[in-house]
């Protein structure tokens, strides 16, 4: 059987640097750190190392359609596809920014709302369907996009939330 394959989106800290620890410590196959900086990437890569942890690396701006794609064609070429996918990166402004609200509310549907559509719109496509076991694609910032991964659901299941604003959603044969 292939290798599986885990890639958390905005893991180079933060909640998503969290769930590529818990990852490395339980998958059953190979878990993917992103981050759309190379050297805070390598870093956080490092910092899981000194762990004790093994987690692999690869560069991935999701507003950066290039950069989606070159990843895409990775994970199809290097694992036939992805089991599971975690979109994590987005953009959270504080209470209390001073940013203007109209550039606030730009730059957070740019990366959490359209860049991770941009995202499902070339990974779903990788995501590979197991006769054993559940093939699962999380969306930790927009809910809007449930609605995206539900299209691709053939069995639909009640999404598991385990805070409100994350979807998820799994494809079971
Ligand atoms: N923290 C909370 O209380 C909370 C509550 C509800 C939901 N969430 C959601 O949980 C997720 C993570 O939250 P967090 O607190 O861990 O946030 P965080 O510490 O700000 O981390 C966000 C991560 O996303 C990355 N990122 C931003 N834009 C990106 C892009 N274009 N391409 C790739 N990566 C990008 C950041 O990379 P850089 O280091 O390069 O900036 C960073 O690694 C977000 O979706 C957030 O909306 C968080």
């Amino acid at each position: 059987m292939s290798v599986k394959v885990a890639v958390v989106t905005g893991s180079n800290k933060g909640i998503g640097l969290a769930i590529v620890r818990a990852l490395c410590k339980q998958y059953q196959g190979d878990v993917y750190l992103t981050s759309r900086d190379v050297g805070r990437g390598e870093e956080a890569v490092k910092s899981l190392s000194s762990e004790g942890l093994n987690p692999k690396f690869h560069q991935l701006d999701i507003n950066d359609l290039s950069s989606i794609t070159a990843a895409a064609a990775f994970f199809k070429e290097k694992y036939g596809g992805v089991d599971i996918l975690i979109n994590n990166a987005a953009i959270l402004f504080k209470e209390g920014d001073t940013t203007p609200f109209a550039v606030q509310a730009e730059v957070t549907l740019k990366t959490n709302f359209f860049a991770t559509r941009d995202m499902l719109t070339h990974f779903l496509p990788l995501i590979k369907v197991r006769v054993e076991t559940r093939t699962l694609v999380i969306n930790k910032c927009s809910k809007l996009l449930k609605s995206k991964c539900a299209k691709f659901t053939e069995t639909k299941e009640e999404p598991k939330k385990s805070q409100s604003s994350t979807c998820c959603q799994t494809k079971k044969h």
